[in-house]
């Protein structure tokens, strides 16, 4: 497949990736897509009506079907909902054509930045949020470790450091990690 080499940030809601991303995109001269945007679409139903009406699982299906087809196009720049690593064949399909970034935020800012979340299932319940953020964010890191070509710890940076070491990561490495695969 022609073309440069995708960007794909990974993260925990609320970690920057939509944000960052599009930010990236634009610097980048690369297309902006965005794997919930498109489930929502796809769906012509908001992520929250998808899991309040089908559930989770019907969700994931969803989700692998997007992210199917974003990952089977390149000069992207991809940013993920936060639950995508969960399915290996999401993380399989994502590095067969791009650069994994994993945007690593501390559960604080994830909390901060996740406050209004009615339009999170995940974080919707009840319960304290920053008990829900700490146990979701654990029972995950060593996947988001593991799918990730790039780590990025984004505690104490602004919005344009991270993307300044974004674009620098993706424009150093990119090519090389795709080329080894
Ligand atoms: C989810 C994260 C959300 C969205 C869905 C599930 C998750 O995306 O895909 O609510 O499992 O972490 P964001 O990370 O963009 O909020």
């Amino acid at each position: 497949m022609t073309g440069r080499p995708n960007l794909v940030l990974i993260g925990f809601m609320g970690s920057g990736k939509t944000t960052v991303g599009r930010r990236c995109a634009q610097e980048l001269g690369l297309r902006f897509a965005d794997s919930d945007s498109l489930v929502e679409r796809k769906a012509g139903r908001t992520i929250a009506e998808i899991f309040a009406e089908y559930g989770e699982t019907d969700f994931r299906s969803r989700e692998r079907e997007a992210v199917g087809e974003l990952a089977a196009q390149k000069d992207q720049v991809i940013s993920t909902g936060g639950g995508v690593v969960l399915q290996e064949e999401n993380v399989t399909a994502l590095r067969a054509t791009g650069l994994l970034i994993f945007l690593n935020a501390s559960p604080e800012d994830i909390v901060e930045r996740t406050s209004g979340r009615s339009h999170r299932p995940l974080l919707a319940g009840a319960g304290n949020p920053f008990d829900c953020v700490r146990e979701l964010l654990g029972q995950r890191m060593e996947i988001y470790l593991a799918a990730a070509d790039v780590v990025l710890d984004t505690a104490g940076l602004d919005r344009t450091e991270v993307v300044e070491r974004v674009k620098c990561a993706y424009l150093r490495q990119a090519d090389t990690a795709l080329a080894s695969r």
